[in-house]
């Protein structure tokens, strides 16, 4: 499995704070079955803004220390009004030098000017990918939005830690419903350190699998053409099963 999302690389957010946090939590990765990970720092204009000269040379001391698991590059970028520009001045990159890059919302909102900056980025060739939407406590009350992003040729990530209860049951139950409506396209363990937010994906992986056995197929197929940067065509999003009282049931008096 490829873990698209985590904050491995050390002192530069508040993911590790240590090379050698990072080296257990990339040898955690790989007892998880990851064969890849991406390195995603938070960019956070006025919180985090790594150098990118500062985020590679990491990067590189990470990669020499490693076998059997190859570190990517990313960013997960903290949705903002100048995401463009950033983009333009090559403050701000997609995940392996390809055209996708991780992006995430507030935990409670989606920003009126996200559809636009969105589909700003699009026009720069970059496609986004939403980071963890099943953690939006916006989203989780409006479905649509996220059927519009992906309509849009957008691409969901969730926390494999998200189907295990991890954020709750409230966010289990939705990243099911995700799940079973082909509502995510890959998974990343958003890992900050070796304790509670670690680099686990296993068991998140293994219910996608017992959820919906389809889509587990087409992210096992299509996961290393995401992080090549190339074209996938998502599955189509399925109807919502709304249980409804029939109208004998009504007659039966039940
Ligand atoms: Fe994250």
């Amino acid at each position: 499995m490829i873990d698209f999302h985590s904050h491995i690389i050390y002192d530069i957010d508040d993911g590790s704070k240590s090379i050698e946090e990072s080296l257990e939590m990339i040898e955690n990765a790989k007892q998880e079955g990851s064969k890849y990970i991406c390195a995603t720092s938070h960019y956070m204009v006025g919180s985090y803004e790594p150098e990118r000269e500062v985020y590679i040379e990491k990067l590189k001391s990470l990669r020499e220390k490693v076998d059997g698991i190859e570190i990517a590059e990313g960013l997960e970028v903290y949705m903002e009004p100048s995401l463009p520009s950033l983009y333009k001045k090559e403050k701000i990159w997609g995940i392996n030098k390809g055209k996708y890059m991780l992006i995430e919302f507030p935990m409670r909102e989606v920003p009126k000017y996200s559809k636009d900056i969105l589909y700003e980025m699009t026009v720069l060739n970059v496609t986004p990918i939403i980071a963890h939407p099943e953690r939006n406590s916006r989203l989780r009350n409006d479905i649509k939005l996220l059927e519009e992003f992906i309509e849009e040729g957008y691409l969901l990530q969730m926390n494999a830690s998200s189907l295990v209860g991890f954020h709750g049951d409230e966010v289990k139950t939705f990243a099911e419903t995700l799940v079973k409506r082909n509502m995510i396209h890959m998974v990343g363990s958003d890992g900050h350190n070796v304790k509670r937010r670690n680099t686990n994906i296993k068991e998140g992986v293994l219910r996608i699998k017992e959820l919906n056995p389809e889509l587990y197929s087409w992210i096992k197929e299509n996961q290393h053409n995401i992080f090549n940067g190339e074209d996938v065509q998502p599955l189509e999003i399925k109807e919502e099963v709304i249980k409804k009282k029939g109208l004998f049931s009504f007659l039966r008096g039940k």
